[in-house]
């Protein structure tokens, strides 16, 4: 089949891990099912199985867009608009190898675009702090216990950051499993069938603001 290196790694992987890629034109169509959210700055995307990134690179490229539409002459707000695109992404795949090659593609369609439009007065500082939002939003987990693949699991924590001013960041964790018993499934509940009130998640661990640009620094586990 033609390409098809590209979309299977190797026959046992594809048998163990069910790891097949999706083509563009299929990511493109799917992701086109809510474009509106794809070209929202902020909206928040969580890709279960994401292999290397195939859906999250898209939708990244799609809110890069945006921001580069709207912010471009104003480095500044593109430099925090563009964290806020990456900050709500997350991604999870069963295999470390497909984890770390999905960062880095992540992280370098970001420098490309920000190098690019920023040839001379691109901030190190901001290359760091993706790099960061990446290493914490793309993890290593399974989809089914959410928790990590190892002899002890752990549960899988995702941080929420919400930029609260032109530069101040609040970072809040929350387990996996509590965010997806608070999530409304298909306009209805999940509890609503025991007739019990919107579930509302708890963090298990709120962190003090910071600039955006230090979230590497001060959010040391
Ligand atoms: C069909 S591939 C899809 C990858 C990517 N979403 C794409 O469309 O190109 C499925 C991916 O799910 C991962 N996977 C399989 N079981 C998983 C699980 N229980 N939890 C998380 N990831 C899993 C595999 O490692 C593989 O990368």
């Amino acid at each position: 089949m033609k390409n098809e290196q590209q979309f299977v790694k190797s026959k046992q992987r594809v048998a163990d891990h069910g790891e097949v890629f999706t083509q563009p034109r299929e990511v493109n169509a799917m992701l086109d099912l809510v474009k509106e959210e794809t070209e929202r700055i902020e909206s928040r995307f969580l890709e279960p199985a994401c292999g290397t990134g195939n859906f999250l690179v898209e939708i990244l490229r799609r809110k890069l867009a945006v921001v580069e539409r709207k912010y471009k002459n104003n480095q500044f707000d593109a430099e925090r608009y563009s964290f806020l695109a990456v900050s709500s992404m997350y991604g999870i795949d069963i295999l470390m190898d497909n984890v770390i090659e999905c960062r880095n593609r992540l992280l370098e369609q970001y420098t490309d675009w920000y190098t690019a439009l920023y040839k001379k007065t691109y901030k190190e500082e901001q290359l760091i702090a993706i790099e960061f939002l990446l290493h914490l939003n793309i993890l290593w987990g399974d989809a089914l216990t959410l928790e990590t693949p190892e002899a002890t699991p752990k549960p899988i924590i995702f941080s929420e950051w919400s930029l609260v001013s032109s530069t101040q960041v609040q970072r809040r964790d929350f387990t996996l499993d509590m965010l997806l018993r608070s999530q409304p499934m298909e306009g209805d509940n999940l509890f609503s069938d025991l007739g019990e009130e919107a579930f509302i998640p708890t963090p298990i661990r709120t962190y003090p603001l910071c600039h955006y640009l230090e979230v590497a620094n001060e959010s040391v586990h």
